[in-house]
């Protein structure tokens, strides 16, 4: 990609700096009431999601300024270099093609598409294999528990897609270990049998500690249950694309399955690192993932701007973000099976957009990423909602809506979709003053008390949210859910004028980590380090007794 202007330099930036000011002092329900077409006019359809992002403090003009600062920014250029293999991550020089990995055409990517269709290939094998109940363990018995040992990428997508999809579950259970405490190992083995139980180690890198450090700990847990290292090859897969450090620890490359450099780990889940969820939902549930995906990867690629849905969640981050000073971004899936979507979501927009210099190195003089939370409806109505709703900072929200359940229980569900509507709808209207005062005077309280009570009750509204619907939670409406987060993302770095696909942040973490670990194993001496530090592992030698 050849060098952008930045965000300030860009010919709609002050205008909509002025759209904001006055957008601040009108309301949401203004914007509504002056524009009788806004509840339909804002909407859009793309792959089986509708975003309704009409309750947002923004006007049609403040739209037609976004959208020709993203021309400025030259975004549809930088989403056909993403789709024509570009090295768009330029600092590993590198292209980024996870739109590849669910893809049912080259588009011109032929070698890479080759490998591809090879994974997919090896994928289905594994996912019908272990489905069929052909693989069996050292003792004999057949394969009934998966556990996939990986963190960040290796980790959050496939959980995220096995858990939204346990309707679609055949036999297999997958479970799912990341954390070095050794407790999330130890908890998840505590209910399985060595004999019928295969791990699958996903790392890209095969260098991550925390998965390597599980792993040979999981094949300990094997060995010690009687099963010889031959047997070995019968419990272990792994995911990567360093298959000499995999052939070091003991998989064969005949239990590989590839990863490439030029797919991200939190792009990844279109991979063999989502082997966990196509052995869990079975290989058809998973192609109609990709299938979803790739539908989003269609809108994305080929609709204009004005009309693309990953494109306009991309500028109500920025309008957000950089005109309305909101340092946040809470995701509600109102799913129970959606719960760990803020926590993929995590990943993907902080490691991705989390930057502080331009793809050409200057300092960024604006904000980038905000921090992305969240968690399922209605769980956080009685936790964090009181902040959305009285409390003093702005959270622009996503709330993530499926209209119909699996659990065969509709009535429950309608409770679910009522509460989600009306978490919209009330950070919108909020309450004033005066209507709080009468709702306590109707309650019986007296004049006095009623007034007294009455500023803390009111609410001020005027809180944003987009709602995304879909008709359920299904393969493709989770593939398409989470492209569309994936592209968003990829907008929201572009307009910012940043590398969406680097992580250079976490490496100097992993050093020190490693430094320290020598040192309380007195390998190494602590002079190094500081005072604080020194006297932390102290207390934690005393502690060893
Ligand atoms: O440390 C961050 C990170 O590199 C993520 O980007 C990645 O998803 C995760 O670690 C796991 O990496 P790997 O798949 O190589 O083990």
């Amino acid at each position: 990609m050849a060098a952008r202007p930045l965000l300030t330099e860009l010919a709609d930036y002050r205008p909509l700096q002025a759209f904001a000011t006055q957008l601040q002092a009108t309301s949401i329900e203004a914007l509504f009431a002056a524009d009788p077409a806004r509840a339909g006019d804002f909407t859009l359809a793309a792959a089986g999601l509708r975003l309704d992002f009409s309750k947002h403090l923004l006007s049609r003009p403040a739209l037609a300024g976004l959208l020709r600062l993203a021309e400025q920014a030259r975004l549809p250029a930088a989403i056909t270099a993403l789709f024509d293999g570009d090295k768009v991550n330029n600092t590993e020089d590198r292209p980024a093609l996870h739109t590849l990995l669910r893809a049912t055409s080259s588009h011109g990517l032929d070698t890479e598409f080759d490998e591809v269709r090879k994974g997919r290939a090896q994928m289905r094998q594994w996912a019908q294999r272990l489905n069929n109940g052909e693989q069996s363990g050292f003792s004999g018995a057949v394969i009934t528990d998966v556990v996939n040992i990986g963190i960040g990428g290796s980790d959050l997508g496939p959980r995220l897609v096995s858990e939204a999809l346990r309707p679609f579950h055949g036999d297999i259970s997958c479970h799912y270990v990341a954390n070095v405490d050794p407790a999330d190992l130890q908890d998840t083995l505590l209910e399985l049998d060595p004999g019928s139980t295969l791990f699958i180690v996903c790392s890209k890198s095969f260098r991550t500690e925390e998965t390597l450090t599980n792993s040979l700990a999981a094949r300990n847990w094997m060995l010690n249950a009687g099963a010889s290292v031959a047997d070995l090859d019968r419990h272990f897969l792994a995911v990567t694309s360093n298959l000499q450090a995999a052939a070091d620890f003991g998989i064969p490359a005949a239990n590989c399955l590839p990863m490439w450099d030029w797919v991200g780990g939190r792009y990844s889940v279109w991979s063999a690192v989502g082997l966990s969820c196509a052995i869990a939902v079975g290989w058809e549930h998973f192609e109609q993932f990709l299938a979803g995906a790739e539908a989003m990867d269609e809108h994305f690629h080929g609709c204009p701007l004005q009309a693309n849905m990953p494109a306009l969640m991309g500028l109500l981050e920025l309008w957000y973000c950089n005109f309305l000073g909101a340092g946040n971004h809470v995701v509600l899936p109102y799913d129970h099976s959606l719960r760990k979507l803020p926590d993929f979501l995590q990943q993907l927009t902080m490691e991705s957009n989390g930057k502080r210099v331009s793809r050409d190195g200057r300092q960024l003089a604006y904000s980038t990423a905000p921090v992305l939370w969240g968690s399922a409806g209605t769980i956080g109505q009685h936790s964090f909602h009181q902040l959305l709703h009285q409390g003093t900072l702005l959270c622009p929200a996503d709330f993530v809506l499926p209209l119909t359940t699996h659990t065969g229980m509709p009535e429950q569900h309608r409770r679910l979709v009522a509460n989600g509507l009306a978490q919209s709808r009330t950070l919108m209207v909020g309450r004033s003053a005066d209507a709080a005062r009468e709702a306590l005077l109707q309650r019986g309280l007296d004049e006095a008390e009623a007034t007294r009570l009455a500023p803390h009750l009111a609410m001020p509204g005027n809180r944003p949210s987009s709602v995304l619907t879909m008709d359920s939670v299904n393969p493709s409406t989770l593939g398409a859910l989470l492209a569309l987060y994936e592209h968003r993302t990829f907008c929201s770095g572009v307009l910012w004028g940043i590398n969406s696909f680097d992580q250079w942040g976490v490496e100097l973490g992993k050093e020190i980590g490693t430094r320290i670990l020598a040192q309380l194993a007195g390998e190494s001496a602590g002079g190094d380090m500081d005072p604080a530090t020194r006297r932390l592992m102290d207390e934690w030698r005393a502690a060893q007794g």
